[in-house]
């Protein structure tokens, strides 16, 4: 595929074939993810590849301690509720998938299970945990980098066939994760990738998410001046 075609048609993808993911496809997923840059080259991610029964393990533990009110844990810093342009944009996205998924508002019940199949990680036959070193925890420098190796990996399933949708709920119960997934003490848990073959009716997987114009994002500096 053409990078455009890549970047373009990338969207997050919420409904999965049960098929399993062969792990030479995720291995040269991971070969072009590991190409995206960091600070001084320091690559301070590790993937954790899931499947099988730890992944239902972690699952059944979040979707256990979800339903318990256990409060979520995470291992990076929290923003609280999103408030203002920023909330606005996240009731946009969860309303075009809303509507996609025939799923009223009103309909407490459809939006819980909604919110459940976030925490089951989707359903999708495999979660990427991406960590990073834990003596990098005060650096904020360590996220950013998590965050382009995210972008590429993503990107890199889509040229692939293969569907993502990065999962912050997937590790918000992350005593769980930590311990089915077999994370290392010396790593901290960033988020994690479901990823899996997309299902081809399932509405939610159709939806492609709004963006703002380049010219309310972009700055330009200098450029008409003599
Ligand atoms: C850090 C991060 C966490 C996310 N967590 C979730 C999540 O828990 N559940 C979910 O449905 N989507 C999650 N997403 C996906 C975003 O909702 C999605 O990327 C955004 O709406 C843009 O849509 P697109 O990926 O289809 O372009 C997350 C994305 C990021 C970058």
């Amino acid at each position: 595929m053409e990078f455009n075609e890549v970047v373009l048609g990338r969207r997050s993808i919420r409904g999965f074939k049960p098929e399993p993911v062969p792990k030479d496809v995720i291995r040269e997923i991971v070969a072009l993810a590991i190409r995206a840059p960091s600070s001084m080259n320091t690559q301070p991610w590790h993937l954790h590849v899931v499947s099988g029964a730890p992944l239902e393990r972690i699952r059944q533990g979040n979707t256990e301690r979800n339903l318990a009110g256990v409060p979520a844990s995470r291992e990076i810093r929290m923003h609280g509720p999103y408030a203002g342009i920023h909330r606005e944009r996240q009731k946009a996205i969860a309303a075009q998938l809303f509507e996609a998924m025939d799923i009223d508002w009103a309909d407490k019940a459809r939006r819980h299970d909604w919110v459940m199949r976030g925490f089951r990680q989707f359903d999708a036959p495999v979660s990427i945990v991406v960590t990073f070193d834990r003596d990098l925890e005060d650096n904020d420098i360590a996220i950013f980098d998590c965050g382009a190796v995210v972008n590429c990996l993503v990107n890199a399933a889509w040229s692939k066939g293969l569907g993502c949708v990065i999962n912050g709920q997937g590790i918000m119960q992350s005593p769980v994760v930590r311990e089915h997934a077999r994370i290392p003490d010396d790593q901290v848990i960033m988020s994690c990738v479901a990823m899996g073959y997309p299902a081809d009716d399932f509405p939610a997987n159709a939806v492609v998410s709004r963006r703002r114009a380049v010219d309310e994002v972009v700055n330009f500096v200098g450029f008409d001046e003599a």
